[in-house]
């Protein structure tokens, strides 16, 4: 049996996860005991040029894919709509599914858990929170008996990288935002990752897979790092101090509350050496106490990096053991 995969998307991590099906083809193989096969790619736009084999079938119509045999669909479209009507349809008709969208998810997660619950299909979402390091399945997984009772987290790789250039090497915002876009971390429209709501999406995926439930999202202090100077910057490292743009969410009196801002911090903070592209996240548990997981937040190959391990999980568990869902 060969894995039959389609891919919903070829900017960015589409691209990424192409690639790596092809750069790690044989370790993919020898993991899940079979080959891979992509089988078709959907994209917006027929008139781009893109960097994919000519038997590799690109269309702009979801029927083509939905039509062909599928087994996974992998999703890297940008924004709600319409990506949550297609997994949902992916997922009625048995195909599993992995996503990238951390808009959609935010949103659309819980409902399309309980969807593949039912059709008896994986969903996975690693790569919606923190790209390729590994938090979501670290936290679901691997604490299963301790309290999670803060998490303080860097979640937006291009907020942390404007903010590490304007305080190491004093480059400009804009100058520092062109960069990111240039290196794939920014989103098509980087008001999302400046203004707040990238974090913001990520901090309501987390809150959903450790407590179960979201704060209203009204009720949420988000608060990007538009309106922060080289001044403030350079005025805050004088006095040892970082500005980063953290998110915190934490269980108090049975409700969840959150806010995304950016802090300064100082080097006591375990978040202060988290610099660069890179995200981090403190988690504050009853049991082991506090611990920080940081690694790559954002980019082509960190973030298929989650994908294609959530893909080596989804099919390992399905050929190998029992069926099981991933989350
Ligand atoms: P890009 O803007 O680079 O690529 C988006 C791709 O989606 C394009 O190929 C575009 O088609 C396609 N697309 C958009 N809308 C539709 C649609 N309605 N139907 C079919 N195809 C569509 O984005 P990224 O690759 O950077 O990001 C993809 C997703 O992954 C986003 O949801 C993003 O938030 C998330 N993500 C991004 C990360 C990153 O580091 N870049 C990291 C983790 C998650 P066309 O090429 O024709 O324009
Ligand atoms: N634009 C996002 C970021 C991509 O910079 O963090 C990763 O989700």
């Amino acid at each position: 049996m060969t894995i039959k995969i389609a891919i919903l998307g070829l900017g960015t991590v589409g691209q990424g996860v192409y690639e790596t099906l092809l750069s790690h083809d044989q370790y993919i193989s020898e993991k899940l005991g079979t080959d891979t096969e992509l089988v078709g790619v959907l994209v917006n736009d027929s008139l781009k040029q893109r960097n994919l084999p000519n038997h590799i079938p690109i269309t702009t119509n979801y029927h083509d894919i939905l039509s062909k045999d599928v087994d996974v669909i992998i999703e890297a479209t940008v924004g709600d709509h319409p990506a949550f009507e297609y997994l949902s349809q992916a997922i009625q008709k048995g195909i599993h599914v992995i996503t990238a969208n951390k808009a959609m998810f935010a949103r659309y997660g819980k409902q399309l858990i309980e969807k593949a619950t039912e059709n008896q299909v994986h969903i996975g979402y690693e790569a919606t929170t923190a790209s390729g390091t590994p938090i979501l399945r670290t936290l679901k997984q691997l604490l299963q008996v301790n309290q999670i009772e803060k998490m303080e987290a860097i979640l937006n790789g291009t907020s942390n990288y404007i903010l590490t250039e304007m305080t190491m090497n004093h480059t400009t915002f804009e100058e520092a935002l062109v960069q990111a876009q240039e290196k794939g971390f920014a989103e098509a429209n980087p008001s999302n990752d400046v203004d707040g709501n990238d974090a913001f999406y990520k901090s309501m995926i987390l809150s959903q897979l450790v407590y179960d439930l979201q704060p209203n999202w009204e009720d949420v202090y988000r608060e990007g790092i538009g309106e922060i100077s080289n001044e403030q910057i350079q005025h805050a490292a004088q006095r040892g101090q970082k500005i980063k743009h953290i998110a915190t969410v934490e269980m108090r009196n049975g409700e969840v509350a959150a806010s995304i801002q950016p802090m300064q911090i100082d080097d006591e903070h375990p978040l202060y050496s988290v610099d660069g592209v890179n995200n981090g996240i403190t988690v504050h548990t009853d049991l082991l106490g506090t611990f920080t997981l940081t690694g790559p937040g954002a980019g082509k190959l960190p973030t298929a990096s989650a994908i294609i391990e959530d893909l080596v999980y989804v099919f390992h568990k399905e050929i190998k053991l029992e069926k099981q869902y991933i989350y």
